[in-house]
């Protein structure tokens, strides 16, 4: 019997990760890499991107280090153009979203314009000019995918100082219902993967972790190979009828517990 798990594989197919040099992006990056697909591991730090991909080929898969910076989408088409050789990107995921150096929690009133400016360029603005960087060929192809990595500040209000970045990741979630909508009818889909807590924010052991697990029901943080997961699932044939959607990826969390 064939319950179709190949639809899994990815062979065949170019993803671009963008922020894969660690963290998220990069577990994200190995698992596309484990099922198939060649993987352009962008960062903004070469040496980052390098690591990730030198792993990855050590693994046994393909994968090619592509430093740029996503805000500068002439930087990103030359970096790309140099590693592509042609080959069209099939599989667009624009995980960088933390601004280098950590971005500065704020309240709001007392946030300085650059700052939030940094949170929509990174968040939003460098979206919408990554998906043209990459939109014309899946187009014309017939086929692709685009996937936003978002997070639950985008649909709730947060007292961490957040409402920047929230605002940003809610932006970008409102591109991916509309490029839904657009480029559905020429086979290419759009969706955002809404994270909750993740690993990496300190030791497993350490108090403030610990909180946060609390406010996990399934009793863990979430995982770059779980993101990833989920990313095998859009790309597959079944995974093609989820389109401009916002899907959260947050093991249920209710904050506050
Ligand atoms: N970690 C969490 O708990 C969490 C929760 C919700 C959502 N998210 C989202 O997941 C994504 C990844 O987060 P993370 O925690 O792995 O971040 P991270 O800081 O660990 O890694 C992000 C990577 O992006 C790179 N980067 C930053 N600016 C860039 C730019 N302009 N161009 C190219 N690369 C750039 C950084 O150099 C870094 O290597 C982000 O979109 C973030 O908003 C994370």
């Amino acid at each position: 019997m064939d319950l179709g798990v190949e639809q899994f594989r990815l062979d065949g197919r170019t993803a671009l990760v963008t922020g894969a040099g660690r963290g998220v992006g990069a577990g994200i990056a190995h698992v596309l890499a484990a099922a198939g697909a060649a993987v352009v591991v962008n960062d903004l730090h070469a040496d980052r991107a390098r690591v990730v991909a030198d792993a990855i080929v050590d693994g046994g898969f393909a994968a090619v280090a592509c430093p740029f910076d996503v805000t500068d989408s002439d930087a990103a088409k030359g970096a790309l153009a140099a590693v592509c050789d042609g080959r069209a990107i099939d599989v667009l995921v624009h995980n960088a979203g933390v601004p280098d150096g950590g971005g500065r929690p704020n309240r709001f009133v007392d946030m300085p314009p650059a700052d939030w400016r940094l949170q929509i360029d990174l968040n939003l603005a460098a979206m919408m000019s990554m998906v043209q960087v990459v939109l014309p060929r899946l187009l014309e192809n017939g086929w692709g995918r685009i996937i936003q990595i978002s997070s639950g500040a985008s649909s709730r209000g947060l007292p961490i100082g957040v409402a920047a970045y929230g605002a940003a990741k809610a932006g970008s979630e409102a591109l991916v219902r509309h490029l839904g909508v657009e480029c559905g009818p020429h086979g290419v889909t759009a969706n955002a993967l809404a994270l909750g807590l993740m690993e990496g924010l300190g030791r497993a052991d350490d108090p403030k972790v610990e909180k946060m697990i609390r406010q996990v029901p399934i009793g863990r943080l979430g995982r770059g190979t779980d993101v990833g997961a989920a990313i095998l699932w859009l790309c597959s044939e079944a995974g093609g009828l989820v389109n401009g959607q916002v899907i959260h990826l947050n093991g249920g969390t209710v904050f506050g517990r």
